[in-house]
């Protein structure tokens, strides 16, 4: 790092489990969910600069404000009542709407590394605070990489770091959007958990993993139906989609001839001071 420049990972998170609790008033869901960010990484470079910019080698991703990552400037500039602008570099790896977090990460990302670069005006907990209001999934990455998370998902408990997992994941070339899963959730059919319980035995590294949202995401996406029953007949274990889909993982290899990317993975998590690292 120079004073100027910072090239920081904006990891990808899965679901380990995800309950959906109610449906609220203002259209969102309270959720129950245990979140872990993995080894599959972007990388964000952040300047100081004149004006905004935002550049990504990717043509699939827009870096219009639209881009959370430009709403995290905007948002960081509101919040601190600092003036500076930001040039930003996208290295973009984590798939989009595939439920990986991947959007959220890099805005976390982004106000983490404007904060450095100004010398910490706020604290994590205050970015973490703020995030909120530009996505329910960003104040998670404040934490240390492994919590529990409730509310939108953006009322965090952070967690010591979980058992070490090596996983495996595929995102079919289909995507899915956040806002074209959730109001299809029919909360009548599903049944009852108890999400503490469930901390508790992945704390032990012997959890099963769920997500409520699967049957909405399989509605939407029927083929996710036979890629999941594809990964059972190939001795997959426990395959499950991570947030709001397109992904799954599961333990065991994924064979190579079913369609999409994939990768193998494993839980990375953040020490108090720093970023999170290539591991
Ligand atoms: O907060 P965020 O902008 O990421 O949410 C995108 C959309 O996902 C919301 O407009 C809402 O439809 C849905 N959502 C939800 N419940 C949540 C999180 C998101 O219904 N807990």
């Amino acid at each position: 790092m120079d004073n100027q420049r910072l090239t920081l990972c904006s990891p990808a998170k899965i679901n380990l489990f995800l309950q959906v609790v109610r449906r609220r008033p203002d259209g969102y869901h309270d959720l129950a969910s245990l979140f872990q960010t993995i080894s599959l990484v972007d990388r964000l470079t952040v300047a100081l600069s004149d004006t905004d910019s935002l550049t990504c080698e990717d043509p699939e991703i827009p870096t219009d404000r639209s881009n959370l990552i430009l709403k995290a400037a905007d948002l960081f500039r509101q919040k601190t009542g600092i003036k500076t602008s930001f040039c930003f570099h996208l290295g973009k790896k984590i798939p989009i709407q595939a439920g990986l977090g991947g959007g959220s990460s890099n805005a976390a990302t982004a106000l983490f590394a404007m904060n450095e670069l100004l010398g910490k005006p706020a604290t994590i907990e205050q970015l973490m605070h703020w995030s909120a209001e530009i996505g329910s999934d960003i104040p998670f990455f404040f934490s240390q990489g492994s919590a529990y998370c409730t509310g939108r998902g953006e009322h965090v408990r952070g967690l010591p770091p979980l058992p070490r997992k090596e996983l495996s994941l595929i995102k079919p070339d289909k995507g899915l959007s956040t806002a074209q899963v959730f109001p299809q959730v029919d909360l009548t059919s599903l049944p009852p958990r108890d999400p503490e319980r469930a901390l508790q035995d992945f704390a032990k590294g012997e959890g099963t993993p769920f997500n409520d949202l699967e049957p909405a995401a399989f509605a939407a996406m029927p083929e996710l139906v036979a890629l999941k029953q594809k990964l059972v007949d190939a001795g997959c274990i426990n395959p499950l989609m991570t947030g709001t889909g397109s992904a799954l993982f599961c333990e065991g290899e994924i064979p190579a001839s079913l369609p999409g990317q994939k990768y193998t993975i494993h839980f990375i998590n953040r020490s108090d001071e720093e970023w999170y690292q290539d591991s």
